[in-house]
């Protein structure tokens, strides 16, 4: 491909960066990786031009791109640059996150050649979109990569002659105002500080790891998920329900990840 590739990702629990970086890899062997989880790496603009292709990749939260990514997105600019838009969700739904990254990055400067959307497993609990993305999703993936490296030799300068369409609403669904919920941490932590380490958010102390600032934190359960004696957990009433009700409604389907081209 004579393009340089760049690969752009938020990606708390990993699922996220599994896909995108499955995708890249079918379009080429080497290409630039800006893994913006930390927030070290959400500092910096960046600027790119029409001979680049970048993939940007993005959880969904609560049927959204997550705020703060809206936010440091802004700093992410495009010059008639091909895109491709990946949102990966937990096998409920991905609502209007999808359009939401588009338009974002259509805004900035950027072209959408096209877009997809992948599962992977539920941040609140391993019961919804288990183990996923799996071996099927990431051949998926891979393949999908192979199309684009494809669809981009046939792309006349870099002006699509049609628009890409995804799906998703305008005006995009509200935005929850989650109550200030965050883990707690039981005496059988360690000390061993894996949770501040990977926090995306920077909202666990340091010093004293059982202090999580709540307004800082957004719940995408990093720590939970890689504690290694699992002494943190979410223990919130409405956290319950709301995890309760993906069990109950989302643990048995399953959802197959869907594409969008111009
Ligand atoms: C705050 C929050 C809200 C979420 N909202 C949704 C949602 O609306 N629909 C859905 O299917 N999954 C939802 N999820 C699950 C994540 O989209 C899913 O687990 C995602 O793949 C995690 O990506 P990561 O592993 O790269 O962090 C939500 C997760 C979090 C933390």
């Amino acid at each position: 491909m004579n393009r340089q590739l760049s690969v752009i990702y938020f990606s708390a629990t990993g699922g996220t960066a599994k896909v995108v970086k499955e995708v890249a890899d079918g379009i080429c062997d080497s290409y630039k990786e800006y893994d913006i989880t930390f927030p070290m790496n959400r500092k910096e603009s960046m600027t790119f031009d029409s001979n680049d292709l970048v993939i940007i990749g993005v959880p969904v939260y609560a049927g959204r791109v997550p705020k703060f990514l809206i936010d440091y997105f802004s700093n992410i600019k495009g010059n008639r640059t091909p895109a491709v838009f990946i949102t990966v969700y937990g096998n409920r739904n991905y609502d209007d996150a999808l359009i939401e990254l588009k338009d974002t990055f259509e805004s900035h400067g950027f072209i959408g050649i096209s877009a997809a959307a992948f599962i992977a497993e539920h941040s609140n609990t391993s019961k919804v979109g288990t183990n996923r993305p799996d071996a099927h999703d990431l051949e998926t993936a891979i393949k999908y990569g192979a199309e684009l490296k494809n669809k981009l030799k046939d792309l006349h300068g870099i002006l699509p002659s049609s628009k890409l369409v995804v799906k998703g609403n305008i005006p995009y669904k509200e935005r929850l105002m989650a109550p200030p919920i965050a883990p707690d941490t039981s005496d059988d932590c360690t000390r061993c500080g894996i949770c501040a380490k990977y926090c995306p958010m920077e909202a666990i102390n340091k010093n004293n790891f059982k202090e999580i600032d709540s307004a800082k934190c957004v719940r995408c359960c990093s720590c939970v998920k890689k504690c290694p004696v699992s002494a943190k957990s979410i223990n919130h009433e409405m956290f319950h329900k709301i995890t309760q009700g993906l069990i109950d409604n989302f643990s048995t389907v399953r959802f197959e990840p869907e594409f969008f081209n111009i």
